[in-house]
């Protein structure tokens, strides 16, 4: 693995970032795509794009292709998509709605389970268990209306990996519970290919260092972030609007219909969570931000960012576009900010890393926790 050593020792209000390589070697891309992509609850998609038996959807974890897709029971399967014949794509379509998974090769044939229903001659191959070669399942679970999958053997814990983030940030779950997401719906969702490695996004997101210099609408309706300290730095506190403020719009002006059950220290407040590896949770009184972050090479990613209001606000065709405006303008600050960092991540001046001042200290323990991901 590289690590470049500093010719000097940083100063002691600064800390050391990754080396330049971690963001632009491939091998590194690849280990991270192995271990930590593939190891880890990766969130794939909302349960609305998949909402009847049937449906399914491809998704890209690390060197993986998946299917995810939804049986008669309306249960949610995800599934290698690799024939267990001689290895075709099952699914060669990125989406649609299957009566079950035909592979064009020879016609082996598998039910929405993903056991082996039919084959050509498979009658006189008594001794094939059509559960042992039915499509090789993966660890999936649902949470806030997402689906997550693993697809290792033996997945991490996801109380103690997922949502232990919750807890390492607001305290507790319940706090994460007021906002009822699972029973949110998209009102707008937008898809960014960021020419950045995934890190720099997280890392971005991580510290508001940057929030005076890049987000003006942002730091208008809460003032706290020009002053460059990320609230997720503090457990269970909240980024409070300007006194001004009426909602987390990109004018300040009210959002709509707030969520009923959160807590009155959550009113008035800007909440994010990072979930590693790939997900931002924002809340804030009236929706919730979720992006989910898909990695495709050691210089590019693609976001996939949902705003969720309740059904009502959806279904009433409420105007949202002023909240959707602020976080998307967020969004393209951020990744402009990446994509103008990656290209320098090669350079020679980089090859030993740059510096993490105090506001952004805490991005070390994502570093720590990379590396202790690489070596495992
Ligand atoms: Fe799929 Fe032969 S490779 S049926």
């Amino acid at each position: 693995m590289i690590i470049e050593q500093l010719d000097k020792p940083l100063p002691g209000s600064l800390l050391p970032t990754l080396s330049g390589g971690y963001y632009t070697d491939p091998g590194v891309f690849a280990a991270e795509q192995e271990l930590i992509f593939e190891r880890s609850w990766f969130c794939v998609l909302h349960g609305s794009d998949i909402p009847n038996p049937g449906d399914y959807k491809l998704v890209q974890v690390g060197r993986e292709q998946l299917i995810v897709s939804r049986n008669r029971k309306r249960e949610i399967r995800a599934f290698f998509n690799v024939c267990r014949h001689r290895g075709m794509r099952v699914c060669t379509e990125d989406s649609g709605n299957r009566r079950s998974f035909q592979c064009g090769y020879h016609a082996w044939t598998y039910d929405l389970d993903g056991t082996l229903i039919a084959a050509p001659n498979l009658t006189k191959m008594p001794d094939i268990d059509r559960d042992d070669y039915g499509l090789q399942r993966i660890h999936v679970r649902e949470w806030l209306g997402y689906v997550w999958v693993c697809t290792a053997e033996d997945p991490p814990s996801f109380e103690e990996r997922v949502l232990g983030e919750v807890v390492g940030r607001l305290g507790q779950v319940e706090s994460l519970d007021h906002y009822q997401v699972e029973n949110l719906r998209i009102g707008r969702r937008i898809g960014y290919e960021v020419k950045a490695n995934w890190k720099l996004i997280i890392e971005n997101f991580m510290e508001c260092y940057h929030c005076a210099t890049i987000h003006p609408e942002l730091t208008e309706v809460i003032p706290e972030f020009a002053e460059g300290w990320a609230a997720q730095t503090n457990v269970g506190r909240g980024a409070e609007f300007g006194d001004d403020i009426e909602g987390f719009t990109v004018d300040g002006s009210a959002g709509v219909i707030e969520l009923p059950l959160i807590a009155p220290d959550q009113e008035r407040r800007y909440f994010a969570i990072t979930i590693r590896p790939n997900v931002f949770i924002n809340m804030v009184p009236d929706h919730v931000i979720i992006h989910r972050m898909f990695p495709t090479s050691e210089s590019s990613t693609y976001v996939e960012c949902d705003w969720l209001f309740l059904p009502e606000v959806v279904d009433a065709g409420l105007d949202v576009s002023k909240s959707v405006q602020l976080f998307d303008r967020v969004n393209l600050q951020d990744f402009d900010a990446c994509e103008k960092t990656q290209p320098a991540m090669a350079s020679r001046l980089y090859r030993a890393g740059g510096a993490l001042v105090p506001a952004e200290h805490h991005i070390a323990f994502f570093h720590e926790w990379l590396r202790e991901a690489l070596e495992a």
